[in-house]
């Protein structure tokens, strides 16, 4: 029990406090006390114990000091005591309080110092992926034709046979069906079908020319599915770009120079182009296009010497069909044969990536193997 302690259990008469310069020498005893614990209160607990220690209403020391000292105090030394209370009381709630509104302040600045983030840290890297070399090429293939008035348009991967074969002049039966042989859809009964996976962009030629009147310059990039089995140049779901452009006098010279101004333009100003007869229901006369080897240069002889195994020597490399459009075509789109003309072509896209970048199997396109898409980032 400290002096103060054991004066507060004791009355002023006790104490032998008779005059008021006693009363206030007590008080400033008290009051030094107070301001020393004061300056001890640092954190919430210890400020709590402060301000139960001083205002508690039990056994708090201004209770105390009430209860022993003002109560009991002779009539004389009442009002002494009384206004050195007064002025205790009112110093001890100023301090209590300012002395909580100081550690509150405290609490806070260190809490926003523990959150506040630290810009000149290194930040989390997240690699970004890349799009994929199939997305690439078809970009590359879209911004060759964009410059030369061309635009994209989209149509459905499922589709009717109407639109799949038979507005393109290939009729039931008709047998270049069996190399386009596809996945047709299981439908809810009441579903008018069949509907199949388009074999080929081609449908979307006829898409566009119901809704539009010619000149219509079009490519079509996506999708395309055939039942044909894995190997290494062939894969079930694969990607083409179909053009197509239709006005009222493209002549086969349009087409060719068009073909050779894509081809000159992605794989090289040296590299040539040829073209074969050919046969596709829907074009008339039909092509397929070649260009010159882009891995021997057209010789047929490898770097190395030897046969060149790209072109197997003959110095070309087979690279898509196209042709003008057959007559007949126009006949399901109502456009009038003898007053428009035009060509259309089909690129597959995975095997021109192929050649373009040298890759051997078709499959690494759909492996998702990092190893191999990180070499085209
Ligand atoms: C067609 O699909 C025609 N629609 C192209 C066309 C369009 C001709 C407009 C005339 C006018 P073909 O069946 O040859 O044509 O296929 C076109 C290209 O798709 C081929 O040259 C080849 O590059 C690619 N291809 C065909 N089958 C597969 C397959 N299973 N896997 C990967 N690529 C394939």
């Amino acid at each position: 029990m400290s002096t103060s302690d054991s004066k507060l259990a004791q009355t002023l008469a006790t104490l032998g406090v008779a005059s008021a310069e006693q009363v206030h020498a007590l008080f400033a005893e008290l009051r030094t006390r107070f301001d020393d614990d004061v300056n001890r209160a640092v954190d919430e607990n210890s400020w709590k114990a402060l301000r139960d220690a001083w205002q508690g209403r039990k056994s708090g020391v201004l209770t105390l000091v009430t209860d022993q000292w003002l109560r009991p105090a002779a009539p004389e030394l009442k009002r002494a005591v009384g206004a050195s209370l007064n002025e205790l009381r009112a110093h001890v709630d100023v301090q209590i309080e300012a002395r909580r509104a100081t550690i509150e302040a405290g609490a806070e600045t260190a809490a926003s110092a523990k959150d506040r983030i630290d810009l000149s840290l290194p930040g989390v890297i997240r690699p970004l992926g890349t799009h994929h070399l199939i997305r690439q090429v078809f970009q590359e293939i879209e911004d060759i034709f964009f410059s030369i008035g061309f635009s994209v348009v989209e149509g459905p991967e499922i589709e009717t046979p109407y639109y799949n074969f038979e507005a393109l002049n290939i009729p039931e039966h008709h047998p270049v069906r069996d190399d386009m042989d596809t996945f047709y859809l299981e439908l809810p009964p009441g579903v008018p079908g069949p509907l199949l996976l388009r074999t080929h962009t081609s449908p979307v030629q006829i898409h566009t020319m119901e809704k539009r009147q010619p000149p219509v310059r079009v490519i079509v990039p996506g999708k395309v599915y055939r039942r044909d089995n894995p190997d290494a140049t062939h894969s079930f779901m694969f990607h083409q770009i179909e053009g197509l452009a239709v006005d009222s006098d493209i002549t086969f010279c349009d087409f060719t120079g068009t073909i050779d101004y894509f081809v000159k333009q992605f794989f090289g100003e040296g590299v040539k182009t040829r073209f074969r007869p050919s046969y596709f229901p829907f074009t008339e006369p039909s092509v397929e296009f070649d260009a010159s080897c882009v891995f021997c240069g057209g010789s047929g002889t490898a770097k190395t010497g030897g046969t060149c195994g790209k072109c197997k020597g003959s110095g070309w490399i087979e690279l898509f069909g196209a042709g003008m459009v057959d007559p007949a075509v126009y006949g399901f789109v109502n456009y009038d044969p003898k007053k428009v003309s035009g060509f259309a072509f089909g690129i597959g896209i995975d095997r021109l990536a192929m050649l373009k970048y040298g890759i051997d199997d078709i499959q690494v396109f759909f492996q998702n193997d990092v190893r191999f898409l990180r070499q085209f980032p």
